[in-house]
């Protein structure tokens, strides 16, 4: 029987992380895989490029910035979860067809699972791809979800989409909600560039017992969580999200839910 291939797809992908988590798993876990690829792929030629993988004898792929959509059109078959978000982050490739599913929810959910957040008021800033991932999560663990985006029309398409009731915040708004909320999650691209500042909310109403997560893990403590932290808040970065949602799509493909421990990490150069 041949190795199994798997490979993460996107434009660009130079900087992923995911080759250097799933390689660690490979290794430790003993499965039966070839090494864990990276492979630039091209949105207009995503048919084309993801056919010829399959061709090559790929059969798990994962699926990065901007191409879940496109995964998700590629599909015979998506589960649940993916057809609710439109995206796939997760190709299963096998007799029967093309499976896709997506990760990034329950990685998301797992990376705050001991926090205690369910039913608690959260605040989501962003309507983006993530931002419907996280709103997933939280719809499911029960929150109390308020969104805030600079483009409103997205906030209320995401509502739509995944059938949540959330309550779509105003600049006027938006602080007051800061104030009460448990969890302030920043699924906005603004503090990728390093330095760059993400003043979307008034970080003097956070409260000091408010969890603040940013899903941007390079850097990997954000303008926006030194702010949070000064306030006396526990903060996050997205890397918990990454490896959780890494591990999922690990056991869909090798069947085994690989080791989250300090191994991983210091494979990953995290202390
Ligand atoms: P991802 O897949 O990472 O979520 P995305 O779908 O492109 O990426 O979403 C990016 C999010 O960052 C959006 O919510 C976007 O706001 P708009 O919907 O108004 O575009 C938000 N964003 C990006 N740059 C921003 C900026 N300068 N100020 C405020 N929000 C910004």
């Amino acid at each position: 029987m041949k190795h199994k291939k798997t490979a993460v797809i996107g434009d660009p992908i130079d900087h992923s992380l995911s080759p250097k988590i799933h390689n660690h798993w490979i290794e430790r876990e003993g499965v039966d895989s070839d090494t864990y690829q990276k492979i630039n792929v091209k949105k207009e030629n995503f048919d084309e490029d993801v056919g010829r993988l399959i061709e090559e004898g790929y059969s798990g792929l994962n699926v990065t910035v901007p191409l879940k959509e496109d995964a998700y059109k590629y599909c015979h078959k998506t589960s649940v979860v993916a057809g609710t978000l439109k995206a796939v982050n997760t190709l299963i490739v096998n007799e029967d067809g093309v499976y896709g599913e997506n990760t990034d929810p329950a990685g998301f959910q797992k990376s705050i699972v001991n926090r205690n957040l369910g039913s608690k008021q959260c605040l989501v800033l962003g309507a983006g791809g993530s931002a419907r991932a996280v709103v997933f999560a939280l719809k499911q663990m029960r929150c109390e979800i308020g969104i805030f985006n600079r483009t409103r029309e997205k906030v209320e398409l995401l509502c739509d989409d995944l059938g949540v009731e959330a309550t779509i915040l105003t600049e006027s708004s938006l602080n007051e909600f800061v104030g009460s909320s448990s969890l302030v999650v920043n699924t906005t691209s603004l503090g990728q560039q390093k330095n760059e500042a993400n003043n979307l909310i008034n970080f003097n109403n956070l409260k000091p017992s408010t969890h603040v997560y940013d899903l941007i893990y390079n850097p990997s403590k954000t303008t926006f969580l030194q702010r949070a932290e000064k306030n006396g808040c526990t903060v996050q970065n997205g890397l918990e999200m990454l490896i959780n949602q890494a591990a999922q799509s690990f056991n869909l493909w090798h069947n085994k839910i690989p080791a989250i421990d300090k191994d991983l990490m210091l494979a990953l150069g995290v202390k």
